[in-house]
């Protein structure tokens, strides 16, 4: 089988993209390059069963071409990263809904089966925990831009749905939740691997608002489990499944354990969101999810705990830092 991964080069992409060579398929990942990384695939790029292209979602004809050649599409390219959606508005909400909508009109030349990486934004700020498939998506206004990456992941999901449905293409939609581990930068706001950078630095780990947040984070392993799980099975087509870890836990103890595992020097300062990001911010207070859906139709649930996840991003890190003092 080759497949098709938008977005290889970034950070779920390129382990995506490691597993299903692993398993004997060929895969050809296309990315422009925008947050990923040649160094997240430069280890493949001498396998025969791997090819990359550079170039956008968004440009039809380089994108027909890729597809055509495959016989199957995980679609990962998106903007992501809240500050990187702060930062580039109109292109964010273009990459991620006109770049989904030509995926997804031109697989249905062939026909090819497609995974849409979605994501736990679409729940909003829902107040009702923990979130299943079909809970409601609570967005806030359209004046505060931060819902904009929420919106169109749902539009996202709502375009897979109806390609689906009156297309009849065999659509599979994935709503990760914060996903972390090798390779994923920090560079754009995830919260884990910036403290995580910051406490092996004995920096300040800042903490937005009053840290009583919480979250939920999935090891990507487990999300990659997760996902080919999913692609190998006819009853998930038309269906959207949460892909989440069990441990859901506030920021402001996710500060105290990564300093503690890191054996860290580092205290922790907070910070209003309106220091942050100008022109208002929002955020939800709780986000965790029901993960009963995929478990029943796989038998899947995440393998890594939260503190195996640390140990996994704290050793990236040491490594990366490494190799940048011996260079
Ligand atoms: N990591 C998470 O916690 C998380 C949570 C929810 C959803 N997701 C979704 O999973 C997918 C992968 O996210 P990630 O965390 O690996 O982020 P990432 O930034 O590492 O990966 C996204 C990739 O898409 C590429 N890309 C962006 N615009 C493109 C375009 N126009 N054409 C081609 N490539 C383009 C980027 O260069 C990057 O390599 C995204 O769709 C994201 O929305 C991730």
């Amino acid at each position: 089988m080759k497949a098709l991964v938008t977005g290889g080069a970034g950070f779920i992409g390129s382990h995506l993209t490691e597993r299903l060579i692993n398993d004997g398929n060929k895969v050809l990942v296309i990315d422009d390059l925008s947050t990923g990384k040649m160094i997240n695939i430069e280890h493949l790029k001498d396998n025969p069963a791997f090819s990359f292209r550079k170039g956008s979602i968004l440009d039809v004809d380089f994108l027909r071409k890729a597809i055509t050649e495959c016989d199957v599409i995980f679609h990962l390219a998106a903007a992501v990263g809240v500050r990187n959606i702060m930062d580039n508005r109109l292109k964010s909400i273009l990459t991620n809904v006109r770049g989904t909508d030509l995926v997804l009109e031109l697989a249905c030349e062939k026909k090819q089966k497609v995974l849409i990486a979605s994501s736990s934004e679409v729940y909003g700020k829902n107040e009702t925990l923990p979130y299943c498939e079909d809970s409601d998506s609570v967005f806030g206004p359209t004046t505060t831009h931060r819902w904009s990456y929420a919106a169109a992941k749902a539009v996202d999901e709502f375009l897979g749905h109806a390609y689906y449905q009156e297309r009849k293409l065999p659509v599979v939609i994935a709503r990760f939740f914060n996903t972390c581990g090798e390779r994923q930068s920090g560079q754009y706001g995830m919260v884990l691997p910036t403290f995580v950078k910051a406490a092996l630095k004995n920096e300040t780990v800042v903490v937005y608002d009053d840290g009583e947040q919480s979250r939920v984070f999935t090891d990507v392993s487990d999300a990659i489990d997760a996902i080919m799980l999913l692609m190998e099975n006819q009853d998930a087509i038309g269906n959207v499944f949460n892909i989440g870890g069990q441990e859901e836990v506030t920021i402001n103890e996710l500060a105290k354990r990564i300093i503690r595992i890191t054996g860290s020097a580092s205290t922790t300062r907070h910070v209003p969101y309106d220091e942050i990001f100008k022109n208002g911010f929002e955020d939800m207070r709780r986000r965790a999810p029901d993960i009963s859906k995929i478990r029943k139709l796989t038998g899947w649930k995440p393998k890594v705990s939260l503190d195996g996840l640390i140990e996994k991003v704290m050793h990236h890190f040491k490594h990366q830092f490494e190799n940048q003092k011996s260079n």
